[in-house]
């Protein structure tokens, strides 16, 4: 009989399920959107408190909320129904808890991980962090908004509780999503539970010019393309990808893959040490609700274009070195080259070492360095299935925002994440990559223009932009000092997990 580690160090071939019936019993016990994210347009992150209920008053709860819980196997089914007969997947329901509603509960067994036990308020708060993958090199911490300056009036009002558990409901139908909420509110009042807010995530997506997903691609409020770096686990989805990449690598020659999108399962998914099955799993979740400010970011933009010189036909560059791709998702490192207008993810830096086409803190290199076989690197990486806040004006055309609608706030990016180790994957990346002025070493990189949250300080590298394009400026490098400020800040959020369906519908033994 394998054991859950050797499940989980394969890519998963979930449509020969006779062949594996382990498999099988795993993703019927997993929750939905850790192996693929649901897709949805419209969904409610319900927040709960369990202050003053009774042990027993919680495990009946949770074994309520189990009844409505979308499984992986679930999804995917639905997934494939969508695929051959645009059958509509309908809602998708998850269940997370927080260490402090595991200890409410009075779990025996709570998932080990120890940034999970502390919670994101503690450890955002904490100067420097160790990372046991780097022993013995403190490194500066998250440096988090403190939480009496987080949102006010939902479930991060500073002075409230902190959340014990969410609920979060995805559907393409609105209507469907907010009736749901509500008979979901009902149920936790009659538990005896306390809602202490809702946040409501909305999709914003642009019709796309070329082919591309019928609903459009998804953009988030700076107007870029999101989510188009993923790792993949399906092997039904590495086939897919590779098919439709394979064909451009060989017209260029270039070595194939320049970057390895499928990564084990085991790298986001653990053994739920409270399951009720055999092969019960679970994961970690990071939930961040980021406040953006797009009239910021968009003048910041503009300025760094002039700064740089860019032509005006080109202005669209000085984002792009921020972000490390254009808005339609093209890498910045690879305009100019044939595959330029192509949101590729096969891309890596190894033509660019000192940063002169992609800068080192361009978001998405600082995110993900993308160094040729580096495992240390590659283990940070995380299933990222987050979604925007916030409603926009778009354009009569659907092509894009209203440029005439550039809010300050009550926008942003509710950032979510699946890991298996929210230090070293998480933090990892937030406070040790795009927080630190002095990664990657020696670059003199300065801390990501778009999470970053270290101030940069006067006189810190993070002023000098090069756009060394050899498709701008007759080959001449362009350069311009300047301090493109962060546009984005933490409003609330915390750590939870998602634990196996088993678990939720007996919490107590
Ligand atoms: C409002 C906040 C954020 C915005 C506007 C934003 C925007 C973007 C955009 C436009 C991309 C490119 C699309 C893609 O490659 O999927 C991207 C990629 C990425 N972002 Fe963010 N992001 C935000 C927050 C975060 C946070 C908090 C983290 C983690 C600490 C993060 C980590 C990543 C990673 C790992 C990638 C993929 C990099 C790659 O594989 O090349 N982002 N983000």
């Amino acid at each position: 009989m394998p054991t859950i580690a050797a499940i989980l160090s394969r890519h998963i071939e979930w449509t020969k399920w006779t062949d594996d019936p382990e498999m099988m019993a795993l993703l019927s016990d997993l929750q939905a959107n850790i192996l693929k994210g649901h897709g949805r347009d419209h969904t409610a992150n319900v927040f709960i408190s369990f202050d003053g209920m009774k042990e027993t008053e919680i495990s009946a709860l949770l074994t309520d909320l189990s009844f409505a819980v979308t499984s992986a196997l679930d999804q995917l089914r639905a997934a494939a129904a969508f695929k051959s007969a645009g059958i509509s997947g309908g809602r998708v329901v998850c269940v997370f808890l927080s260490a402090k509603g595991y200890a409410k509960l009075g779990a025996k067994s709570v998932p080990s991980d120890v940034a999970f036990r502390d919670g994101m308020r503690v450890r955002g708060r904490m100067d420097p962090l160790n990372f046991a993958s780097l022993p013995g090199v403190p490194l500066p911490g998250l440096n988090d908004e403190p939480d009496t300056l987080w949102e006010a009036g939902g479930p991060w009002a500073p002075g409230k509780a902190v959340p014990d558990a969410m609920v979060l409901v995805a559907d393409d139908d609105p209507g469907l999503v907010a009736d749901a909420t509500s008979s979901l509110k009902t149920a936790i009042a009659d538990a005896g539970a306390q809602v202490l807010g809702v946040d409501i995530g909305l999709a914003q997506r642009r019709r796309q010019e070329r082919g591309g997903p019928t609903k459009g691609e998804g953009i988030e409020h700076f107007g870029y393309v999101d989510g188009r770096s993923q790792p993949l686990f399906l092997q039904e989805d590495i086939d897919e990808n590779k098919k439709a990449e394979e064909p451009k690598a060989i017209v260029a020659g270039d070595p194939w893959p320049l970057w390895e999108e499928s990564f084990l399962p085991s790298q986001f998914i653990v053994a739920d040490p409270a399951a009720r099955t055999k092969f019960g799993c679970g994961s970690y979740f990071v939930y961040r609700k980021l406040e953006q400010n797009v009239e910021a970011f968009k003048r910041r933009e503009r300025q760094l274009g002039g700064w740089l010189q860019e032509p005006v036909a080109d202005r669209e560059r000085a984002g792009a070195l921020a972000v490390g791709r254009f808005e339609d998702g093209t890498p910045v490192v690879l305009r100019g080259q044939p595959v330029s207008g192509d949101p590729t993810n096969n891309f890596n830096y190894d033509g660019d070492p000192g940063g002169q086409l992609c800068p080192f803190r361009g978001h998405i290199r600082k995110t993900n360095p993308r160094t040729a076989g580096d495992e240390f690197e590659r283990r940070r990486i995380m299933a990222r299935r987050g979604i925007t806040f916030g409603e926009r004006q778009a354009r009569p055309d659907g092509a894009d925002f209203n440029e005439d609608d550039r809010p300050s706030g009550g926008v942003g990016l509710i950032f979510m994440a699946y890991m298996n180790d929210i230090n070293e994957q998480f933090e990892f990346t937030q406070a040790a990559w795009a927080g630190n002025v002095d990664f990657p070493p020696g670059s003199s990189a300065g801390i990501d223009p778009v999470i970053g949250q270290r101030a940069n300080t006067p006189g810190t590298p993070n002023t000098a932009w090069i756009d060394g394009h050899p498709a701008i400026g007759g080959g001449t490098a362009l350069t311009a000092d300047y301090d493109f400020k962060t546009a984005v800040r933490l409003i609330g959020g915390d750590y939870f997990f998602a634990p196996s369906i088993s678990f939720l519908q007996q919490p107590l033994p």
